[in-house]
């Protein structure tokens, strides 16, 4: 090629594109050496997971694997001490979903049957919430997490939910086994225990043995039969007021016996 022959305002145009360019590479060192801007990155080889987790990787170095699903993040809460960073690696067991942390540049989308992963350093105290800014359905707007960064905390620890929502904790064995699925499964972000109004889903407070309506007007009382086809076939009876948006979870036998367990401790 004979660089003469070039027009020179195509000359120009082309050194003024590499010249952009060059500036843009040297912006992105820049955010990742000085502001220590992690670029999001997938990760082909790591193995898919289904259930939250964190591991301790260093002195103030956590690894943490998120689980989104309609409509949550587990862990719902993360506890950290100031200083710590922490490599996100988040999955996604059902559609896709965003994962932004406020107030840092932690952005990544939770895609099904890919892991995606960022790191991020937390040098100031405070809660940093996680929303879902990618649509998934009908509970999206009410798919949010939350990262608390402590002055106080030595070591880091993960919360799943349950035990915030005023659980009792003298349970059985079983009633026991029932809550950890109802955490590690994400029931809690649609059916509260609180009894507040206004969930997805019917509250689990004070359920077993409830009389409740359908939307088609047959009426029943809540027992082991009703919770079992309504875990098994959520679109098969739909409590007047709700949407028919439960999706069908892989669960065992001897798991929806725990949970009608857990569910009848509730009141
Ligand atoms: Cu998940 Cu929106």
């Amino acid at each position: 090629m004979n660089f003469s022959n070039i027009d020179a305002a195509e000359k120009k145009v082309v050194s003024i594109a590499i010249l952009v360019s060059i500036g843009h590479l040297l912006l992105i060192a820049y955010a990742a050496m000085f502001l220590h801007i992690s670029v999001p990155t997938c990760q082909p080889n790591e193995k898919l997971f289904t259930e939250p987790s964190l591991n301790k990787i260093g002195s103030h170095r956590y690894e943490v694997h998120y689980v989104a699903k309609m409509w949550d993040f587990l862990p719902k809460k993360l506890v950290i001490p100031k200083g710590s960073t922490v490599d996100f690696f988040l999955g996604s067991v059902d559609v896709n979903h965003g994962f932004h942390i406020n107030g840092t540049l932690v952005n990544l989308m939770a895609v099904p049957g890919v892991i995606n992963k960022a790191t991020q350093k937390f040098e100031k105290s405070g809660n940093f919430p996680i929303i879902c800014h990618e649509y998934c359905g009908f509970g999206h707007q009410n798919m949010n997490a939350v990262i608390t960064v402590s002055d106080s905390a030595t070591e880091a620890e993960m919360d799943l939910g349950f035990q915030n929502d005023k659980m009792n904790t003298n349970l059985s064995p079983a009633a026991l086994a029932g809550q950890g699925h109802f955490n590690k499964k994400g029931c809690i972000a649609c059916h509260n225990i609180s009894g507040a109004p206004g969930g997805v889903g019917p509250t689990f407070k004070g359920l077993y043995g409830r009389r409740e309506e359908m939307n088609d007007g047959l009426k029943l009382t809540v027992d082991d039969a009703y919770i079992i086809e309504s875990i098994k076939y959520p679109a098969k009876k739909i409590v007047k007021g709700f949407n028919n948006v439960m999706p069908i979870l892989p669960v065992t036998d001897l798991e929806i016996l725990e949970m009608i367990e857990c569910i009848k401790t509730i009141k």
